[in-house]
């Protein structure tokens, strides 16, 4: 509990901060959200306030070539209205803006607003699509991660989607206890590369806890690179599909082998299988010494995955 607490701790300070600045601005931010809507789908929208992105670049060369250069470019090939496209897809209508010459007040800037504000604008065009849909539900959003804490549309420092720095160092910023996980002597080789976070969580939001990801099948993420342990098997160890991998596994890293929960194999198995028949879970038989000085009882309980040919997980 305490490490949790600490944890929040830690994370809320940035909030905490952001909120302090909100309150200091309050005319700012109430302004902001009066004076350029993001594009509603079939709200009315009067065209007229709209100069094109052509017009920007007379005054931002830079950031128009950055621009230029990013998918975003995409939008200006819209069919739909001018607020579909370009620069004002994002900043809203730019006239008053530009009339202004270059009046800041009168454009929606990035930098200070209300992060729901922020993801809704960038929303309204990446909501579709399994990847994005529950971008509300995620623990991201509601802790007032918005979608720039990751992606930036001008200065990505990673190209290939926009991102504000490369996995894991962009996860690692926020995530510094899950750091530690990965430097465990054993574990999944993500600062390596060779898995990433997202393999196993959907940082936009999902159904799942921890927002974990899902196979096609809506299996255990895990089953997408270790199909073995999938099974179907003949004779299933039950708690591989009822508790799921992590009721054995730490899944990011640790200091046992084979990334198991515990030291010692046998005191994991004693876990559930106690020397009293309580819980249904088969006790150990009598037979067996207890201690975890004698052999592991993986030495003869081999496949403890499930096997298709012993009830016993002998084969
Ligand atoms: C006539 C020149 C001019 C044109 C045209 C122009 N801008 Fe600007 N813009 C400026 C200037 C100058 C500033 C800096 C204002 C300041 O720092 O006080 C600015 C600031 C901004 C900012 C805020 C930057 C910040 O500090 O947060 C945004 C966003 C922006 N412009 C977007 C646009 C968009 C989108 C367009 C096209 C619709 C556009 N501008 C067209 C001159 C222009
Ligand atoms: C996909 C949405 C999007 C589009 C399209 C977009 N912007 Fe931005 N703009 C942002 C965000 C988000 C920021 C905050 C900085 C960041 O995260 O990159 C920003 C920041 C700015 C700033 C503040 C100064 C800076 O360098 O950060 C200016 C000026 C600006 N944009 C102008 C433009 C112009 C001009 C265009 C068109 C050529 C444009 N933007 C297109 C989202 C967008
Ligand atoms: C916690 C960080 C984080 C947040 C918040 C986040 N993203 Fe992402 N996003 C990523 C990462 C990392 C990738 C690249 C994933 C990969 O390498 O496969 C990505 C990929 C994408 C892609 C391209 C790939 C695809 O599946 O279409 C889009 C578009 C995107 N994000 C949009 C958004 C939008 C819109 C929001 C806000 C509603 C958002 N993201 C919020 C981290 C984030
Ligand atoms: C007007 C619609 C529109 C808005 C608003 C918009 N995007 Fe996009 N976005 C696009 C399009 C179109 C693409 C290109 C998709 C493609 O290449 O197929 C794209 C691509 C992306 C990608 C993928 C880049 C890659 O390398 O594949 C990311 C990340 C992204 N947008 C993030 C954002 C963020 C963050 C915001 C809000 C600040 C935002 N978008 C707002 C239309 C939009
Ligand atoms: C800007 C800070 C920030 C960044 C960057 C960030 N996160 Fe988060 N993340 C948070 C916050 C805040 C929470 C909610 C509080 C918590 O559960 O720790 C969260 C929650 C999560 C959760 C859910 C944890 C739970 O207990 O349900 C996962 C999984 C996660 N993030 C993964 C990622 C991944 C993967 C990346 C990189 C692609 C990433 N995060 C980048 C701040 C961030
Ligand atoms: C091999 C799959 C896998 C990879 C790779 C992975 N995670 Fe996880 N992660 C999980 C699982 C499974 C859980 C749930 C653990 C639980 O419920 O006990 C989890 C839990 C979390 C949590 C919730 C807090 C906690 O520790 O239980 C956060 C935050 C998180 N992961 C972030 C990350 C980040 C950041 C990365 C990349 C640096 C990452 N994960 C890589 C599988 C993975
Ligand atoms: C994206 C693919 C991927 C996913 C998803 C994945 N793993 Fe792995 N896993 C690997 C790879 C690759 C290795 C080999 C690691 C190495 O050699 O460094 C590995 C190694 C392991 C090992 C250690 C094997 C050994 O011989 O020491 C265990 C245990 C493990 N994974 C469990 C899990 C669990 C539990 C999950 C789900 C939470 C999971 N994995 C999800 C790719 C994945
Ligand atoms: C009942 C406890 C238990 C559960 C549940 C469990 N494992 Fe294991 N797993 C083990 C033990 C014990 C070992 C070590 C076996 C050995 O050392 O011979 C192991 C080893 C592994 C290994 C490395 C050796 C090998 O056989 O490839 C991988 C990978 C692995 N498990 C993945 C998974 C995945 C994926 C799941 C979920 C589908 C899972 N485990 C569920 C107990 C479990
Ligand atoms: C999370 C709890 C849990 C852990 C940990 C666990 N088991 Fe099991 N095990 C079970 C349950 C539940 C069953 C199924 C009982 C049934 O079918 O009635 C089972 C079944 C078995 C069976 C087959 C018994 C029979 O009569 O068919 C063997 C053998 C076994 N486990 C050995 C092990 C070993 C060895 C370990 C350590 C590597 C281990 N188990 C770890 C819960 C667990
Ligand atoms: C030397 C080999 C060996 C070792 C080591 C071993 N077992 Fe067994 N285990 C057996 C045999 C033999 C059986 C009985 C098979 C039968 O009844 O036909 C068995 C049966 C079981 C059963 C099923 C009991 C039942 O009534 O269904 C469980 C549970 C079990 N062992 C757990 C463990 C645990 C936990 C460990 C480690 C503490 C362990 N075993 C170590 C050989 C071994």
């Amino acid at each position: 509990m305490k490490r949790r607490n600490l944890k929040w701790l830690r994370i809320e300070l940035p909030v905490v901060a952001a909120l302090l600045l909100f309150a200091v601005l309050p005319a700012i931010a109430k302004d902001q959200g009066d004076k350029s809507k993001p594009p509603t789908p079939g709200a009315s929208i009067d065209t007229s306030q709209y100069v094109g992105s052509d017009t920007c670049k007379t005054c931002h060369e830079d950031i128009f070539k950055n621009f230029e250069a990013t998918p975003h470019w995409k939008t200006t090939l819209n069919h739909k209205g001018p607020e579909w496209q370009g620069c004002e897809a994002c900043h809203g209508p730019g006239k008053a803006h530009v009339d202004g010459g270059g009046d800041k007040s009168k454009i929606f800037t990035f930098t200070g607003a209300k992060t729901e504000e922020i993801s809704k604008r960038c929303m309204s065009c990446h909501e579709f699509g399994e990847e994005h849909a529950n971008f509300d539900r995620s623990q991201h959003n509601k802790n007032g991660v918005s979608c720039i804490a990751c992606h930036s549309p001008h200065h990505a420092k990673e190209r290939q989607f926009l991102l504000v720095e490369k996995q894991p160092l962009l996860c690692y910023t926020c995530h510094t206890e899950t750091k530690q996980d990965f430097s465990r002597p054993f574990r999944h080789r993500v600062d390596q590369g060779l898995v990433q976070c997202t393999d196993c969580h959907n940082q936009h939001g999902g159904f799942l806890t921890k927002q974990l990801r899902a196979t096609a099948a809506q299996d255990q993420v895990c089953f997408k690179c270790h199909a073995d342990k999938a099974g179907p098997f003949a004779f299933e160890h039950e708690p591989v599909k009822t508790e799921g991998c992590i009721s054995c596994h730490s899944p990011h890293g640790s200091t046992n082998p084979r990334l198991l929960k515990r030291a010692q194999v046998n005191l994991l198995c004693l876990e559930c299988h106690t020397l009293t028949q309580d819980s249904g879970v088969p006790p150990v038989p009598s037979f067996h010494n207890q201690s975890q000085k004698y052999s592991a009882c993986t030495m003869c309980h081999t496949t403890i995955h499930g096997s298709n040919f012993d009830h016993f997980f002998f084969k």
